[in-house]
């Protein structure tokens, strides 16, 4: 992993266009950073509450002391607004808008005509892959993925993709970069759908409705089995080092019986089809695959709001080098 380098970023003015759940808690971490952020708000009701929120993620960051800083100081370098314009100072912009690519398309024509021609382009895209964005922009050389975890100031998670057309020396760049924005980056240099984590997310996600669907285990039961297995050791290794560390030869004993048992259906699970085409959004709207009364749907936000807090300090003890720390010592 590369050292954290001295990069100046209070000089280095970042713009972040979408102001939704993520846009709000990227812009608090560039904040925390140090740099100017120029927040763009594509909707009015992003007015309603962009402030509101990240001053409370700054509020509580500080107390968490992610950031000496008090948040008046920090706010001093926001600017939130639905003037285009304001980006035109920016090194490097941030889309972050809803996973539809009309709506990202229009946003990259507003973002384009006010840029420098240096400025680095990036979106926050789930899944659509980086080489389809790319071609929607004027510059698709200067375009690249940069894919964050939610809430992304506690979040060490970032991804870094560069889409067939992108130039990689700007990737690098980002890679650099992000070590200031408390980052653990991985620089993905050949475009994939899903890019790495989320290729790795779904083939759980669809393996965890096969199981549900077919009366194997429950909701419940399969979310306890996820937190007390793979929520044990996840933050300290990823899949390799846990193979490395419990042993190699029994995972390929295993993957020669298991693999073509596991689901391999392309369709969308019934489990899932079913909860959203009734409406159902989760947590947010007390409708999701565990049943909520909206007064347990808010608690569970707010507790994974604690947590996020909670495992990021655990998370700091353990960083990947953490070997190669203890035996310098
Ligand atoms: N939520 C997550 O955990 C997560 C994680 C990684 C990546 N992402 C990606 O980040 C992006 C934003 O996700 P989010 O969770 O912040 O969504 P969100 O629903 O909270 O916010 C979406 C934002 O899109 C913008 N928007 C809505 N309608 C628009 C329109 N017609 N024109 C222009 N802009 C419009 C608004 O700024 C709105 O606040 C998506 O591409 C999503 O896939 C989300």
């Amino acid at each position: 992993m590369n050292e954290k380098k001295n990069i100046d970023t209070k000089n280095i003015p970042v713009g972040v266009v979408g102001l939704g759940l993520m846009g709000c808690s990227i812009a608090t971490c560039l904040l925390i950073a140090g740099h100017p952020v120029k927040a763009i708000a594509p909707v009015e009701t992003d007015l309603l509450h962009a402030g509101k929120r990240i001053t409370e993620h700054l509020t509580k960051s500080k107390e968490e002391g992610l950031t000496p800083s008090s948040p008046q100081s920090l706010l001093k370098n926001l600017t939130i607004t639905t003037d285009y314009s304001e980006l035109k100072d920016c090194a490097l912009v941030i889309e972050c808008t809803l996973e539809n690519q009309e709506i990202k398309k229009s946003v990259y024509e507003k973002i384009e005509a006010v840029i420098r021609p240096d400025a680095i382009l990036t979106s926050n895209t789930s899944a659509i892959p980086i080489s389809i964005l790319q071609k929607l922009t004027k510059h698709p050389e200067r375009f690249l993925g940069l894919h964050w975890a939610e809430p992304s100031h506690t979040t060490r998670f970032l991804e870094i993709i560069c889409g067939e057309l992108s130039d990689i020396t700007k990737g690098e760049y980002l890679y650099d970069l992000s070590h200031s924005w408390g980052k653990e980056p991985t620089l993905v240099k050949k475009d994939i759908r899903g890019f790495i984590t989320n290729r790795l997310m779904y083939a759980m996600y669809r393996e965890a409705c096969y199981l549900v669907e077919n009366g194997y285990a429950t909701v419940e039961d399969v979310d306890r089995a996820c937190r007390n297995n793979a929520g044990y050791w996840m933050t300290l290794v990823g899949v390799f080092r846990w193979m490395d560390l419990t042993g190699v030869p029994a995972y390929h004993t295993v993957m020669k019986d298991l693999f073509p048992t596991l689901n391999n259906q392309t369709t969308i699970p019934k489990l899932i089809d079913d909860i959203v085409k009734a409406g159902g959004r989760g947590v947010a709207n007390a409708h999701g695959f565990h049943s909520y009364t909206p007064e347990e749907a808010k608690l569970w936000e707010e507790t994974f709001k604690e947590f996020s807090y909670e495992i990021r300090k655990l998370a700091l003890k353990y960083p990947a080098d953490v070997v190669k720390k203890k035996l310098k010592k």
